[in-house]
């Protein structure tokens, strides 16, 4: 047993799509969120900036007395995660894995659709880790930038959205993906316009859903799962402002987290 809680960070609002997964199969367990929403998005930037940034989510994440860290964001996990890992003394798992396990389980036409940050799309991971477990898969990518910007801003059924999702997913619909990796933490806020210019049929993968998985399995191994079985507690900090998270992040949680949310300066660590 291990009452230490669950570290979780984001560049923004994204990472809340596991935290949600996370509160769902693990209740009990105690979670420290950062976002970093002064710095978003961290998809179109270069590879050091990402790796700078990253080192500071989870520097600043240290400071509490948690027993491992879950990177819930795509861009971090397949830029940085490889470089920063053998630096920090602490558990840390990123949204790669699990979700290409699940994609090739999910496949029936072994043609596998990937969207995500630009910087995830050139890193390749999701593709990489999909053929190294299935070489016979056909992998489809796609940069959607504009994604991104789109969450934050509470875009998450607009028009705007709906024009913006077609223009990226048209050509993955063309060449007739039954799967698609959301491969970035903040897609899944955008799930209902995906599914439906993809089609019912096709299976979206929620990193952050497949990553909660693997977090329960680890901890469950490990002996480390709180002795709480419900009632976990999660408090929120963020480099930008309070109110648009707080507010974004209620209706997406489906709860009110406005006093739990605290702003920090991420550049201190
Ligand atoms: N949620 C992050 C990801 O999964 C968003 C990246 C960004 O800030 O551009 O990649």
């Amino acid at each position: 047993m291990d009452n230490r809680a669950i570290g979780v960070f984001d560049s923004g609002l994204g990472g809340l799509t596991a935290v949600k997964q996370l509160m769902e199969v693990l209740p009990g367990e105690d979670i420290v969120y950062f976002g970093d929403t002064g710095r978003v998005p961290y998809g179109t930037r270069s590879k050091d900036t990402i790796i700078k940034y990253v080192m500071q989510d989870i520097a600043f994440l240290k400071t509490f007395n948690i027993k491992m860290i879950v990177v819930a964001c795509g861009t971090a996990s397949t830029v940085a995660l490889p470089v920063v890992r053998d630096k920090f003394d602490i558990c840390m798992t990123g949204v790669v894995d699990e979700a290409a396990v699940c994609a090739i389980e999910a496949t029936k036409n072994n043609k596998i659709g990937v969207i995500a940050t630009s910087a995830t799309i050139k890193s390749d991971a999701f593709k990489k880790k999909i053929q190294t477990l299935e070489p016979n898969a056909n992998v489809f990518s796609q940069a959607c930038p504009l994604f991104v910007p789109l969450v934050e801003n509470g875009h998450f059924d607009s028009e705007v959205a709906m024009l913006v999702a077609k223009e990226y997913l048209e050509p993955l619909k063309e060449a007739g993906v039954d799967t698609l990796v959301l491969g970035c933490t903040h897609y899944p806020l955008l799930r209902g316009v995906i599914q439906k210019i993809m089609g019912y049929d096709v299976t979206l993968i929620d990193v952050g859903e497949a990553a909660s998985k693997h977090v329960k399995r680890y901890l469950e191994e490990n002996d480390m799962l709180s002795p709480k079985k419900e009632g976990g507690k999660c408090s929120y900090f963020v480099s930008d402002s309070v109110d648009n998270f707080a507010h974004l992040g209620s209706l997406f949680l489906e709860r009110q987290i406005g006093e739990m949310v605290n702003k920090i300066d991420i550049e201190k660590y």
